[in-house]
């Protein structure tokens, strides 16, 4: 892109106090270029291996304009690994690589009018067309998602692989099978389908799904995402499909790779809206916004329609792109390096505004970590009115981000500052920077509190990272004595997902806890009996109707099922998944109970018995030590577990041939997805693994598989191909 385009510019910009480009000495450049260069590289890494970016798209897409614009005003700069040839970053090396048969490219951006003005005229002058000669465009939203190449051989679904550096892609095939057939169709519809063919385009996850799947992960101490698109990055990225499987994930196709048939190489249609339809056909959605238009005047006004409906969609975008609707054109324009000259996406402006922060609360979580929320003078953001803005924890607040980095500049936050908020990712709500001029004259730096806000005021402590270092999060020791922290056990234990205790929500437990008549979960079941003292009845806001039906609600849960009795104990790392597992594994309270105390006792047979369950590795397993050695949860589980009834888990069937036995599938099935095998192994009463020890009983192996099958010949354990796995479950 042109330097002289900088200038033009009117969005804020992160940079707006450097010297113009046209205006760097050649050393300047250099310089300036090379901390560039490096910077990006390490937000690329962030971004596409790390699924944990530090900067918005909207300061991303910053540098690397102001890098571009060094570039083209200082072309002996270019390199040959330059980023502006290369395109996102490469793979993470945890998933096979599958080569792309044909690249996956990156677009242009363009932000302000004049860069689509500009588009159109390139593109008119490369293709040499007559002033009246109409160019038609496709124009479709920019979705804010993970690109995903989708290859079919002879109709079926062989391979799915990720962007990784365009070259080469991560192999997430058995991931996306599970996004269902609706989205990702294991076989094309439709006649005539040649014989390769590659679909590709975005997947994404909706907003409402993003904030629910966060919901989960909070409760279960897991990573918060932060944003939609990081979610459905690393929903793909697990290792355990059903995982992913458990992540609702949808797919829009808008763009294709390989196609390819023995008898002739041509596409099945011959414009890019037409390739659009036939995706329909082939039974893919496609995005409903799609629309062709003929003139800039007609793009620019999509890009505003999309832009006044993106707050109601129910998926993030972060612009439009505009194609070149004729392929046979596309194939004269061609590339330019990593992009298109027929397509270039029109990003929004990111989202700010500018309010006042009126002060800064200590929020205490359920396992005891204190967090930093921002209350803002309420402003509008991009359709949005926010009031808290995250502050994320101490250095934060200092101007220091996660990796050491210098944040704003370096400008602290503090009461009382007029802040700039950007809502990243088209959900929560950042602080982006603090206008100076206009803090109050006796504005104090933060401090961030040494004592926990609880009415115990226990101390607070930086927490250490598994390297054993000082971390970023702050941490109140109370541990099992701050009421914060019990509170919010007790909200996860009567929630939907947990006990589902109906009329016991936050409210309840709440008072409950500060009039002492709930303080620990076996409380809840008492209530009734102690009731005659207690007279609920007579608190303000209940009756006796209400009271009589909290009762029976609570009395319809005194049976339980083994999974929402271990989830609802509030064990770190124990989400709901997790414990699902552990309740398969054990089928009985008491066989997890007896397990959980042995392994708190470091019983190493033990440990490998429960490190060979699918989906439970060394971190959940050092939480359940963590919490089973630990008297006070002993007897608070005690007292609980005198009031309930927890129901053994399914039982697996007894009588099939691998009824008990550990199962562990390896290699790049073929026969049936690794999800499918799983499935009906746990059916027939066999326990899935991910490792191969000597108490593993089979190893499926499909083609390729590697250290798995070495190990099961280690231990002399029964390798059985796919077919001989069918022959024996029959
Ligand atoms: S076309 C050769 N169309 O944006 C160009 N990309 O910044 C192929 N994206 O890697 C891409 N929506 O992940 C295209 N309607 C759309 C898109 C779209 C989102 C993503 C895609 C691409 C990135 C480029």
């Amino acid at each position: 892109m042109a330097n002289s385009k900088m200038a033009k510019r009117s969005k804020p910009s992160i940079n707006t106090d450097k010297t113009p480009v046209d205006l760097l000495t050649a050393k300047q450049a250099a310089a300036e270029y090379a901390r560039l260069q490096t910077e990006i590289a390490g937000h690329d890494k962030r971004y596409y291996q790390q699924d944990a970016p530090v900067i918005s798209d909207a300061d991303y897409d910053e540098l690397r304009l102001r890098h571009n614009a060094i570039e083209s005003r200082f072309p002996d700069l270019r390199t040959f690994e330059s980023l502006s040839l290369r395109v996102g970053a490469a793979p993470t090396g945890r998933f096979k690589k599958v080569r792309h048969a044909v690249r996956m490219l990156s677009l242009d951006n363009a932000f302000a009018e004049q860069d689509v003005v500009d588009f159109v005229g390139r593109i008119r002058r490369f293709l040499n067309l007559p002033e009246d000669e109409k160019i038609t465009f496709s124009a479709e939203p920019k979705i804010d998602g993970l690109s995903m190449s989708l290859r079919y051989e002879d109709g079926e679904l062989v391979t799915a692989a990720t962007r990784g550096d365009g070259e080469e892609g991560e192999d997430v095939t058995a991931n996306i099978r599970t996004l269902g057939d609706k989205e990702v169709p294991h076989r094309l519809k439709g006649r005539n389908i040649p014989r390769i063919t590659e679909v590709r385009g975005e997947v994404y996850m909706t907003k409402a799904d993003f904030l629910k799947l966060n919901e989960r992960q909070k409760a279960a101490g897991d990573t918060i995402f932060a944003n939609p698109r990081n979610s459905a990055a690393g929903s793909l990225r697990q290792k355990d499909p059903s995982i992913t499987a458990s992540r609702p994930l949808g797919f829009f196709a808008y763009a294709w790779g390989e196609i390819s048939d023995k008898s002739s190489k041509s596409l099945p249609a011959d414009t890019q809206s037409g390739m659009i339809k036939w995706f329909e056909h082939c039974g893919f959605k496609t995005n409903p916004l799609t629309k062709i238009c003929h003139s800039v005047e007609e793009l620019i006004a999509f890009h505003r329609q999309i832009g006044e409906e993106r707050a109601r969609l129910d998926y993030d975008i972060d612009g439009v792109v505009y194609k070149v609707d004729r392929l046979d054109w596309q194939e004269r324009l061609g590339f330019v390096s990593r992009t298109p000259r027929w397509a270039i996406a029109h990003k929004f402006p990111a989202e700010r505004a500018t309010t006042i922060l009126n002060d800064i609360e200590i929020q205490v979580g359920r396992t005891g970590s204190l967090t930093p929320v921002g209350k803002l003078e309420p402003v509008g953001v991009g359709g949005v009115i926010v009031q808290n803005v995250t502050l994320h924890n101490e250095d934060y607040i200092k101007g220091i981000g996660g990796k050491g980095e210098i944040l704003r500049e370096g400008r602290d936050i503090r009461r009382g500052d007029t802040v700039i908020i950007q809502r990243a990712g088209d959900v929560i709500p950042q602080v982006v920077d603090v206008i100076l001029e206009k803090r109050p004259p006796d504005s104090k730096k933060y401090k961030f509190p040494t004592k926990c806000p609880c009415p115990l005021k226990t101390d607070v402590v930086r927490e250490a990272t598994s390297a054993g270092e000082e971390g970023a999060r702050n941490r109140c020791t109370g541990e099992f004595a701050c009421p914060f922290q019990k509170i919010q056990h007790l909200i996860l234990f009567a929630s939907r997902r947990a006990f589902d205790i109906e009329g016991l929500g936050e409210k309840q437990i709440e008072l409950f806890y500060e009039n002492g008549w709930v303080k620990e979960p076996g409380d809840i079941f008492t209530l009734k009996a102690r009731n005659a003292k207690l007279k609920l009845e007579e608190v303000e806001g209940y009756g006796e109707t209400s009271v009589r039906n909290l009762f029976a609600a609570i009395d319809e849960r005194r049976r339980i099922s083994l999974e929402r009795f271990i989830f609802a104990l509030g064990i770190r790392q124990v989400g709901e998944t997790t414990a699902l597992a552990l309740a398969r594994g054990y089928g009985t309270w008491k066989a997890f109970h007896d397990a959980a105390l042995k392994v708190a006792k470091g019983d190493e047979e033990t440990i490998a018995e429960m490190d060979a369950l699918d989906q439970i590795g060394d971190t959940v397993i050092q939480a359940i030590a963590a919490y089973f050695s630990e008297k006070h949860n002993l007897g608070i589980v005690e007292r609980l577990t005198r009031e309930v009834t927890i129901l053994d888990a399914e039982r697996p069937k007894t009588d099939s041939k691998i009824a008990g036995k550990t199962v562990v599938f390896t290699g790049s099935l073929e026969k049936f997805t690794r999800d499918e095998a799983k499935a009906t192994a746990e059916r027939l009463g066999a326990k899935v693994s991910g490792s191969v020890s000597k108490k593993t009983d089979y190893v499926v192996a499909g083609p390729g598989a590697g250290s798995k099958l070495a190990e099961a010949q280690k231990h002399g354990v029964t390798v059985l191909t796919e077919d001989e796995w069918l022959a024996l479950i029959g």
